[in-house]
């Protein structure tokens, strides 16, 4: 698909914001019909679910940055810790002009660390960051503030749709990074389909750089999704705001309380909503009128764990060749650099 007939299909509007920032989005309307029509097949299973995307508006990523920082919340400081070693051991791998494509434009500490290394290394610095949340205008601009050579096109989109954008863009090398073990909220066989997509996406000497969770001992994970202060029960109540807010809902947050354990058979911590009563609730928007039973579970989100042996096999399954892995001292977490295989 050529990137005109993309632009067409998302209906994209193109804001430019100064020289050096610009930004894509898909016309309000195709983010709102998605998110409507997703829900009323996913919470009309017998398993009721919602998809974690959904969980990042503009409060929803607030509180995402909030559980980045809590003690218990262990992934993001190993990763960044792991991301600063690469100051010395990245730019070996970086041969010729890269710009960075940033898949979900995250916390931005670690964006500043990937945009420095990219610094060092080339006057211009070209930094795409692809996210759904609309947070990533507030954050390019700061970022523009600190790095005077850098220009940034910002994605407000999907990830699939983003990658789509990118493929057909242009000819210089792209450096994909898609960090905080975000991966690990796919199940296995969406997990792969996405690195395929990935791959499909990258140029001969593109590369990929991903951050995973490894399996830890139990009460660690517990820790990190079940924190004392409770933001990330925030965090998953604040999907059901967002219900109300955009699609017309009427949940009442006060009668679901927040549900996260460790599976160690299927190594994922799994994320649910727990519904404190028997209700019914109304979506208008997605034209639906839902019954819950107490004690029913809404299933929220997956994060998996990975082994090193797992982590081999779906990078080669995917078409991908591993060219580097880094770990933190506890090997909690770690970065893969990846190639295109062929
Ligand atoms: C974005 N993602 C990697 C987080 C995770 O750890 O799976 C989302 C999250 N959910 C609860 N806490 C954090």
């Amino acid at each position: 698909m050529s990137l005109k007939s993309i632009q067409r299909k998302r209906g994209y509007t193109k804001y430019v914001v100064d020289k050096r920032l610009c930004y894509y989005e898909p016309s309000r309307d195709k983010l709102q019909k998605t998110f409507a029509q997703e829900l009323s097949s996913s919470l009309a299973q017998k398993q009721k679910s919602i998809h974690p995307k959904f969980f990042y508006d503009k409060k929803g990523s607030q509180l995402f940055e909030e559980i980045c920082k809590l003690p218990e919340y262990y992934l993001t400081r190993t990763e960044i810790g792991i991301l600063t070693q690469l100051y010395d051991k990245l730019p070996s791998h970086l041969n010729g002009d890269f710009r960075l494509v940033e898949l979900g434009s995250g916390s931005s500490k670690k964006t500043r660390i990937l945009l420095s290394i990219l610094e060092r290394l080339h006057k211009h610095i070209e930094y795409f960051p692809i996210d759904i949340s609309k947070i990533l205008k507030e954050s390019s601009t700061i970022l523009l503030d600190d790095y005077e050579n850098l220009h940034i096109t910002g994605i407000i989109d999907n990830y699939e749709s983003g990658l789509e954008f990118i493929k057909n863009y242009d000819n210089k090398k792209n450096l994909i990074a898609f960090l905080g073990s975000s991966f690990g909220n796919f199940d296995y066989e969406h997990g792969l389909i996405f690195l395929q997509k990935v791959n499909s996406s990258m140029k001969k000497n593109d590369l990929f750089l991903i951050g995973l969770d490894l399996v830890k001992d139990k009460t660690v994970l517990e820790y990190a999704y079940n924190d004392s202060q409770g933001v990330t029960a925030k965090f998953n109540l604040n999907v059901l705001s967002r219900i109300n807010s955009e699609l017309d809902g009427n949940f009442n947050i006060n009668k679901f309380a927040h549900h996260a354990f460790y599976n160690e058979y299927k190594n994922r911590v799994e994320i649910y909503l727990r519904s404190l009563e028997n209700q019914t609730v109304e979506i208008h928007k997605a034209g639906m009128v839902l019954p819950i039973k107490q004690d029913e579970l809404i299933h929220t989100e997956n994060s998996y764990k990975y082994t090193i042996s797992k982590i081999k096999e779906i990078f080669s399954m995917s078409g991908f060749r591993i060219k580097d892995i880094w770990f933190d001292e506890r090997r909690y977490f770690c970065l893969v650099l990846l190639s295109k295989n062929d």
